[in-house]
């Protein structure tokens, strides 16, 4: 594949210095959406391994890295709403040495973004969250592994080389959770993030549309209904080995917050609960005994007609009032826009799509490549804001355009 992705560019190349396209305006925008990378580190934004991936994976599959619920309005929120702060640059500061170092609950990372937790990646790559969990290794990343990985969690903690944060689906029985809690605990997980932003479904228009056009056969790799679609198959995870998986539901319409005490009864793990936007909710979460908030609305593909996260924080890290670390995902695309986050009141910021696409486009070294450009896109921003670390971002570094 590598020689057929070298060939296709050089051809670009040629076409691209050719007199007579140039006359005629430039590469056709049909062939220039051909560029495929040779290399990760070709990439100048993670938008280039966008535009590969798509290429490279099954449409199906694409569908449920893309999608959003209903119209995407949610979806396309997190990203645009970063555009409501704008950075103000400051002048005259040493910005000679620059520090990302961020710690949270005791450990030290080599920067603030995390790499959040999506299901079922071997969709997207042969080895699943084994390469990113090497990358995470490499570039000394938080990562945090779904409940729904494609691989057993003790293969990829050995990969990291270090602990993982595991995110948990409550499910609607709680011997199952026990089961789950017990085993990710006795791997050695720090903390688990509880997902309760999907109570009772969704709808995921655009992975239904795709996985309409998909012309494969899905029961060579999935359980399939008796309509052909794959299904739910918990039973096909890692994670739910030896767990009785019939009539099992991933997460539970009826949950309530005495879940969070329960919890906190049988494990010693640090708990966080991702998927709260309300000031109300982190505040009850904080009472509760919640030790950290994730502000997420799963990337959009939870409820339509949401806010974006970042619009969400302000509110989220008031009603915390410095008790717990906020983190955030969703949406975030730049460098820029974890430095906005952090200077609105973030510990740590997620990415979920965007290293995704650098795994299905060229595995552990696009994953790295991912973290490498957002991380330097980060450091250009402190650099230009005169923030030498991350203790120095503050919200003055932001203009608030809805309130100039
Ligand atoms: C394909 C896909 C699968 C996901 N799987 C999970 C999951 O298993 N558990 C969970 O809590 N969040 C899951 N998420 C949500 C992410 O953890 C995260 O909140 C979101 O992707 C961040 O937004 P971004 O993709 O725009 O960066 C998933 C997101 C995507 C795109």
């Amino acid at each position: 594949m590598q020689d057929i992705m070298a060939n296709r560019r050089a051809l670009l190349r040629f076409l691209a210095s050719s007199p007579l396209l140039a006359a005629a305006g430039g590469i056709p925008l049909a062939l220039a959406d051909e560029a495929l990378l040779a290399s990760a580190a070709e990439a100048l934004d993670v938008f280039e391994f966008e535009t590969m991936a798509r290429k490279l994976v099954p449409p199906a599959h694409w569908g449920y890295l893309a999608s959003g619920v209903d119209g995407e309005t949610t979806l396309r929120a997190n990203s645009s709403d970063y555009a409501r702060w704008h950075l103000k640059p400051r002048r005259f500061v040493d910005v000679s040495k620059m520090d990302l170092g961020m710690t949270l609950f005791g450990t030290r990372y080599k920067s603030p973004v995390l790499m959040c937790p999506i299901g079922s990646q071997r969709a997207f790559h042969p080895e699943g969250e084994l390469p990113v969990a090497r990358a995470a290794r490499t570039r000394d990343q938080l990562m945090m592994v779904s409940t729904v990985m494609s691989m057993p969690i003790e293969s990829i903690i050995e990969m990291r080389g270090a602990p993982v944060w595991m995110q948990l689906y409550t499910t609607n029985r709680f011997e199952a959770t026990l089961a789950l809690v017990k085993r990710a605990q006795a791997a050695g997980v720090p903390a688990i993030a509880v997902t309760v932003d999907l109570p009772a479904g969704r709808n995921t228009v655009t992975a239904s549309r795709l996985r309409r056009d998909d012309t494969r056969t899905c029961s060579s790799c999935h359980v399939v209904g008796p309509t052909g679609n794959p299904t739910g198959g918990l039973a096909t995870k890692p994670m739910f080995a030896g767990i009785d998986t019939k009539g099992l539901g991933q997460t539970s319409p009826s949950l309530t917050w005495d879940f969070i005490k329960r919890l906190k009864d049988i494990t010693t793990m640090k708990v966080l609960i991702k998927g709260i936007e309300a000031r109300e909710d982190a505040e009850r979460a904080v009472q509760e005994g919640a030790d950290g908030i994730v502000v997420s609305n799963h990337g959009g593909r939870a409820l339509e007609s949401g806010a974006g996260t970042i619009a969400s924080l302000p509110e989220v890290v008031k009603g915390v009032a410095g008790r717990v670390p906020v983190l955030i995902d969703g949406g975030v695309r730049r460098g820029t826009d974890v430095y906005k986050a952090l200077a609105l009141g973030a510990r740590a910021v997620g990415i979920g799509r965007p290293y995704i696409w650098g795994l299905a486009s060229f595995g552990q070294p696009g994953v790295e490549r991912v973290l490498d450009i957002v991380n330097n896109e980060l450091r250009l921003a402190m650099v230009g804001c005169g923030a030498r670390n991350i203790a120095e971002i503050s919200p003055a570094s932001l203009i608030d355009t809805q309130h100039a």
